[in-house]
């Protein structure tokens, strides 16, 4: 039933990957991407159209986003594949690759009518805001106000082409540079103008992982209290302080259902020093498991997946479920 039905947003080629300093070649991230999409993950975020100045790691993600659009990926079920966009240039970016491969994506304006459309990935535009100025202005350049006004052409440009729109917002539980005061009636405000722009939905980011239960819990009553409805909420946690899982099962009670979440543990983010990576997709879906919650993911085959791009990329595994199922 749709209760028991929770949605992972698979973020490891993204947030996971980003943050390497060693290039990771462009065929590891695809036979990653490919791999996740074999498991049930109903949407991977397979790069970032940023300055490659600042994150050299995802100057492919043209490739990526060709190889993918070009290319028949085995999935159990529909797929979407995510792209960051900051700005109108990383928009045209990829709106470039997009205009060249119309016929390979299912897109908002010509609803998907069963069959061959069925088979067709979506593509999603993410925007990236921040809850504090300070971290506005290391992430993004500018400050909160200019970073919602420049957002609104990435949205308007995004739904012409069809393409639904996700929108973070950073360090909602906490930030780097001021702490732990951050104000959720702003991230409220935010998130409101975000979705008045036309954003389809946000995700909250505990990019620092200072996040904590009553705090958590906290910041969605205040969601709420705005207006803004579970459905339109999706939750980012990183694990660094590990109270991941814990504020995951205060959302489920406040009753979001939907959980960012990234293979092995991988991440980190470039302009939080310090934060390591998203919560593992593995313990993810480990704990929706244990709570009677369908993810449609396949345990042990992310748990294979998490050993092997860990090693690849020469980290530990951070997923503790995922080295208990494969006895590592
Ligand atoms: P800007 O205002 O143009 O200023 O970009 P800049 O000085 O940073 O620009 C540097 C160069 O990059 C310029 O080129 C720009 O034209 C170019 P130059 O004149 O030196 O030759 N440039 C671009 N190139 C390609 N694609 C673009 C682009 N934009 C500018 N889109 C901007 C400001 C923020 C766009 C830029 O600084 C940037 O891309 N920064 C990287 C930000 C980033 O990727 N952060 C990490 C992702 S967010 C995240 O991880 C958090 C999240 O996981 C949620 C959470 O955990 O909280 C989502
Ligand atoms: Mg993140």
């Amino acid at each position: 039933s749709q209760g028991n039905r929770v949605k992972l947003v698979e973020v490891g080629p993204r947030d996971g990957l980003q943050n390497e300093k060693k290039t990771i070649p462009l065929a590891t991230k695809i036979e990653l991407i490919e791999r996740l999409a074999r498991t049930g993950v109903s949407t991977i975020e397979a790069g970032s159209f940023v300055s490659p100045k600042w994150v050299p790691q995802m100057a492919n993600s043209s490739e990526i986003m060709e190889h993918l659009l070009q290319h028949k990926i085995q999935s159990p079920g529909p797929l979407t594949y995510s792209f960051l966009a900051p700005n109108s240039k990383g928009f045209e970016n990829a709106a470039n690759i997009l205009k060249q491969n119309l016929r390979a994506f299912s897109t908002q304006l010509e609803p998907s009518i069963g069959g061959e459309a069925e088979a067709k990935p979506a593509v999603e535009v993410a925007i990236f805001a921040a809850a504090t100025e300070s971290f506005s202005q290391k992430n993004l350049n500018c400050d909160i106000q200019k970073s919602l006004e420049s957002f609104k052409t990435v949205i308007q440009d995004s739904k012409a082409l069809g393409l639904r729109v996700r929108a973070y917002i950073s360090v909602v539980l906490g930030c780097p540079f001021e702490g732990f005061d951050v104000d959720p009636h702003k991230v409220a405000e935010i998130a409101t103008d975000l979705l008045e722009s036309g954003a389809d939905e946000i995700s909250l980011g505990d990019t620092t992982g200072m996040g904590t239960a009553p705090r958590t819990s906290a910041l969605l009553r205040c969601m709420a209290a705005a207006g803004i409805r579970n459905e339109d909420i999706a939750m980012h946690f990183h694990d660094t302080y590990g109270q991941a899982l814990v504020n995951t099962a205060v959302s489920l009670e406040h009753g979001i259902r939907t959980f960012d979440s990234s293979v092995g543990g991988l991440g980190g983010c470039p302009y939080s020093p310090g934060a390591t990576g998203n919560v593992a997709t593995e313990n993810m879906v480990y704990f929706m498991e244990t709570l009677g919650m369908e993810t449609g993911i396949d345990l042990d085959a992310v748990a294979d997946i998490g050993a092997w791009i860990t090693e690849e990329v020469g980290r530990a595994n951070d997923s503790t479920v995922g080295k208990a199922v494969l006895g590592a």
